[in-house]
């Protein structure tokens, strides 16, 4: 990725990640339709992107072994503080590689994480994630739809399809469901549904994405 886009990543997301406290952490239930798959894993559980710990609290109140990463050394920092429970938080940069043994995941979470990146950058990411699952092992996550104009969607400078250049130098990628099946077809998709999340402030339009390595 151009250097100016990941230092501007960096810098934008360690500043949102300032300190906060456990109770002010909301998780949501995106998560539950996919529950079979959360409560029938036996390994940790890989929260990419993490960021405040939504996923994350969401993991642990199920009873999860969770691993919680982000390239933001604030965002781990509170991780660490406020949940002591998780089995491990990681500092990395995705762009830099997975630092993880291949197959030793049975279930990753990128939860608005994979939307940042180039079209080389994106698929090198996905070929590491699926590099780390086991066989039969389920990538599940959420992605910026093409129709999220409330966060950006087709606003600002088009640098690559469906890739745009966020005011302050960050880049955002939408997804339409033709680039989720060319992007995802190493993978065997499960789910697919373009939905609107009520998380944020103004509502989020996104899809929803169950994977599993074939
Ligand atoms: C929109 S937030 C999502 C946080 C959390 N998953 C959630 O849904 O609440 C995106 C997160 O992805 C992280 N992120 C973005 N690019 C990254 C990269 N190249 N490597 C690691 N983390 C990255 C950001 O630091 C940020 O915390």
């Amino acid at each position: 990725m151009d250097q100016i886009y990941r230092e501007k990543s960096l810098e934008y997301w360690d500043g949102i990640h300032k300190e906060y406290d456990r109770a002010n952490i909301k998780t949501d239930d995106w998560l539950d339709k996919f529950d079979d798959i959360i409560t029938g894993c036996r390994k940790p559980i890989l929260d990419l992107g993490c960021g405040s710990g939504n996923d994350t609290l969401y993991l642990i109140n199920k009873g999860k072994k969770v691993i919680s990463c982000d390239q933001s050394p604030s965002a781990i920092l509170n991780i660490a503080k406020n949940f002591p429970e998780v089995y491990d938080a990681k500092c990395f940069n995705m762009l830099d590689g997975l630092p993880f043994e291949d197959e030793a995941f049975e279930v990753v979470i990128a939860d608005l994480c994979l939307h940042y990146f180039k079209e080389t950058d994106t698929r090198n990411i996905l070929a590491d994630i699926r590099r780390i699952l086991i066989p039969g092992g389920h990538l599940i996550l959420r992605v910026n739809s093409v129709n999220d104009v409330l966060h950006g969607a087709g606003q600002g400078k088009e640098i690559e399809h469906h890739v745009f250049e966020m005011e302050g130098k960050t880049i955002k990628r939408f997804f339409n469901e033709e680039d989720i099946r060319y992007f995802f077809k190493d993978f065997e998709i499960e789910y697919l549904n373009e939905e609107i999340m009520t998380r944020y402030k103004l509502e989020k339009r996104l899809f929803r994405v169950c994977v599993r390595k074939k």
